[in-house]
């Protein structure tokens, strides 16, 4: 099938806002090659880039990728390392070539465990790309929907404490500005690739309505005219939030 197919077939109009991804698979993508993991990950950076550019000439507002949960620092130290050096590497480059694309970056999760100097990148370019007005790139890294609830209620423990925050006006919107996502929609399309059909800690707030799309490829394989489909299919769905 002709790598538009799927595009051809989208009605720009009615966009997904925001689409959030479970990149899976890299592993079983390198395992079925005889390679290393790190081979796998290094493979599902490059899917990432061109999803991402793919979705940004689209036209889509935000698009949050999952690339480092909670629980992923309990893999053999090999593999985190090496996720680690990936994501310096990713940083640099996107750094370095800021000034030739309009995507705004930030990262989403604890940044706080994170090691010092990958800190320091995420500030920089965090601050680099603020101005941008295109695609709003959002990084889920050492995230986990569990641990973003707990420093929430941490915060808004303490914004009652010194009387910042009054506990009875607590509603859905105030839960929202207290997680790494204040100021971004909920997303409208969930999807998930490798076949597993679960969501990992992933977004459990704000997924409370999205669309979820489960897809068998390894997330190397992804590819411009798999967000396509998927987007299609979205576009194809009858979203009625509990109404009739
Ligand atoms: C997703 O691929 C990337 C990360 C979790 C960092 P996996 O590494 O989970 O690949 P599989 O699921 O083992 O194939
Ligand atoms: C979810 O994938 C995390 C990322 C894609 C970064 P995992 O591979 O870690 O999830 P499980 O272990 O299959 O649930
Ligand atoms: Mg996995």
């Amino acid at each position: 099938m002709d790598g538009s197919y799927y595009k051809q077939m989208i009605d720009l109009d009615r966009l997904p806002k925001h689409i959030a991804i479970i990149m899976d698979g890299n592993g079983r993508w390198a395992k079925s090659r005889k390679k290393s993991r790190t081979y796998g990950h290094k493979a599902g950076s490059k899917a990432l880039e061109k999803v991402l550019n793919a979705a940004d000439a689209l036209g889509i507002s935000h698009l949050t990728v999952y690339a480092f949960s909670t629980e992923n620092w309990q893999r053999p130290k090999d593999e985190v390392d090496s996720l680690m050096n990936l994501l310096r590497n990713y940083l640099k480059k996107y750094l370095r070539d800021s000034d030739k694309n309009n995507i705004k970056i930030d990262i989403l999760g604890d940044k706080t465990k994170l090691d010092n100097d990958i800190q320091e990148q995420i500030r920089e370019l965090e601050i680099k790309t603020s101005g941008k007005s295109g695609l709003n790139l959002h990084i889920a890294l050492n995230y986990g929907s569990r641990d973003e609830m707990i420093r929430a209620v941490r915060k808004m423990g303490q914004d009652i404490l010194e009387s910042k925050l009054n506990a009875d006006s607590i509603d859905q919107d105030t839960i929202s500005m207290y997680l790494d996502t204040k100021n971004i929609p909920d997303p409208d399309l969930l999807i998930r690739t490798s076949g597993e059909q679960r969501l990992s800690n992933f977004l459990l707030w704000q997924i409370a309505y999205s669309e979820l799309y489960f897809c068998d490829k390894l997330w190397p394989d992804f590819d411009d005219n798999d967000l396509y489909k998927a987007i299609y299919e979205f576009q194809n769905r009858n979203r009625r939030f509990g109404l009739i």
